[in-house]
């Protein structure tokens, strides 16, 4: 059975709807439950409980704590929260994000044809292809010498200045689909305010061969706007011409005045709306990078891609509907088993980044506390989202997962087409796999020797198993939009606004005060601790000046 955070098994939402109650006598029914015996007890279990959406994605979810009566049960609640209405709203650009009065498009950027929202917005599509008209020029461009740079050196190297949804999503499908790079250019991503990163990155390039991209929806993001400043600096002072900012810099932006007051020429900024939500917006001109590296062919796969998975998600019965399942899944796990982390486990080095990319999407979506009227909520919202890559995880943190007190939900992703040297394919996916088989069906000892606890596994630890048959740009919009939609429709299960982000405003104001009173230009109380490490930190910074 599972450990609820308490240690009491069971759940503590004090939710009060009749389909919660409902779900919760499941989850009692299913306490002794081992997932292994349900198997025994309906040998198509792997052919029901898992769905196949478009672009070779496959998703099986047999091995978690669920039967056929619990997931009637879950399908109730999509039924009575009526979520296909809902994402119909979301494609038709109702205003989903209330608090910021805004419509949830992203979806926009990759309609294939005359689509739901534009009865409500009859200039997105137009603006649309418009802007990916002015990319595919860019990129064009660049990678056959029309754009060069100041000194007439053609482009090598384009650095992407951007942070949160401005770098992850970019970075993470650039890293995956770099066998389809072309050639023409290298790609790298300055995110951290850390000048480190900016040594590591910047540094050893060619200031007459880089292109930088300051890449951010609000032009306000202060990591960003200073590394952009550092940036330019750099360029500047090997270039030693204040001209040549025109030929190095172009921006992606939904606040062109911003950018222009940076120096940026308004030719080459790239528009961002605010109906695109950061995370949710590489496949907007934020997305630069990525055609840039893999060229605009490969970027369009992608974004069809996305779209098929729109389709999926717009159409199919809820029943077999990747993202709406995905998040039933998720949902029983968290507010049902009680279990408030989650790991992403891609065994594909090319998927390395996709945890982080996924916290962002998911964590900062759902990590709320409000309804979407900003009433409290009294059932929890979004798990801790982390993960690593198969094998090397095996060899690390695989054993908490295996023996440790608390139950971690897994989502293995593994790609099917054999990689350059079938050998390593092979013992790759076979760990996959073996790892999914063993969390769920552990292993008993047998007899009373001094280490049978101690070898003892007690599986029954939930995991889904995400197959792709090829990683394609297609294939990997298709996984991509699978978790924007799943994410969404967890909100939707929750009750909250997936997409604003009141919370991360603190800290930004924190860090503007403190800085201010670091450069010495104010001065705030603070608490003890507070007021001791900036102390601390300005005798210690002004020693190692001295
Ligand atoms: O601070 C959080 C956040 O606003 C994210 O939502 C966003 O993706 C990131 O910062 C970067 O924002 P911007 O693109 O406006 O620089």
């Amino acid at each position: 059975m599972f450990l609820s955070d308490d240690g009491s098994g069971m759940p503590s939402s004090t939710h009060n709807n009749p389909l919660w109650s409902a779900l919760f006598k499941h989850r009692e029914r299913l306490a002794d439950v081992r997932v292994a015996d349900l198997f025994d007890g309906d040998p198509q279990r792997q052919t029901h409980m898992s769905a196949a959406g478009p672009n070779g994605v496959f998703f099986d979810y047999s091995k978690n704590l669920i039967d056929d009566d619990a997931l009637r049960a879950l399908l109730a609640l999509v039924e009575q929260l009526e979520i296909t209405k809902q994402i119909e709203h979301q494609f038709a650009g109702d205003i989903l994000n209330v608090s910021e009065q805004r419509p949830v498009l992203h979806t926009a950027l990759r309609a294939k044809s005359a689509s739901a929202f534009e009865q409500q917005h009859p200039n997105i599509a137009e603006d649309v292809a418009q802007t990916l008209k002015r990319v595919e020029q860019l990129v064009a461009d660049v990678h056959t010498g029309v754009w060069r740079g100041h000194t007439g050196k053609q482009i090598t190297d384009v650095v992407n200045i951007g942070i949160g949804g401005s770098h992850l999503g970019p970075q993470l499908v650039s890293d995956a689909l770099r066998g389809y790079g072309t050639g023409n250019c290298r790609v790298h991503f300055l995110a951290n305010v850390d000048d480190a990163e900016f040594a590591r990155v910047v540094t050893p390039l060619n200031p007459a061969e880089t292109l930088f991209i300051v890449a951010s929806k609000s032009f306000g993001t202060k990591e960003t706007l200073l590394n952009a400043l550092s940036a330019r600096a750099w360029l500047l002072s090997e270039l030693k011409d204040d001209d040549a900012t025109a030929q190095h810099f172009v921006a992606v932006s939904a606040n062109v005045t911003k950018a222009v007051d940076f120096g940026i020429a308004e030719q080459n900024i790239f528009p961002m709306w605010d109906w695109v939500g950061g995370r949710f917006s590489l496949w907007s001109a934020i997305g630069l990078p990525i055609a840039m590296l893999i060229g605009m062919d490969n970027f369009r796969a992608l974004l069809r891609g996305a779209a098929d998975m729109d389709e999926h998600f717009a159409s199919s019965p809820v029943a077999e509907n990747l993202p709406i399942i995905a998040a039933l899944v998720g949902f029983w796990n968290r507010n049902m088993c009680e279990l408030n982390n989650y790991a992403v486990m891609p065994y594909d080095d090319r998927l390395r980044d996709l945890a982080a990319f996924l916290q962002q999407l998911e964590m900062e979506s759902n990590g709320k506390r409000v309804d979407s009227n900003g009433e409290p909520i009294h059932h929890h919202t979004v798990p801790v989202v982390w993960g690593g890559i198969g094998t090397n995880a095996q060899h690390a943190f695989f054993q908490m997962l295996h023996q440790g007190t608390q139950t971690v939900p897994i989502d293995f992703i593994a790609v099917l087409e054999a990689t350059a040297n079938t050998e390593h394919h092979d013992a790759l996916i076979a760990n996959c796999f073996a790892q999914a088989e063993g969390l769920m069906i552990g292993r008993d000892i047998v007899g009373d020797g001094e280490l049978a606890n101690h070898r003892r596994t007690p599986g029954n630890k939930p995991s889904n198993m995400i197959l792709l048959d090829t990683l394609s740009p297609q294939s990997l919009g298709s996984l991509l939009a699978m978790y924007e939609h799943k994410t969404f429709v967890l909100g939707l299960l929750w009750q909250i606004n997936s997409f604003d982000q009141w919370g991360v405003e603190l800290g930004k104001a924190l860090a503007d005060d403190i800085e201010g009173e670091i450069a010495g230009n104010a001065t705030r109380s603070h608490d003890g601790s507070t007021q001791q490490l900036i102390e601390r930190y300005l005798s210690k910074a002004r020693d190692s000046k001295r």
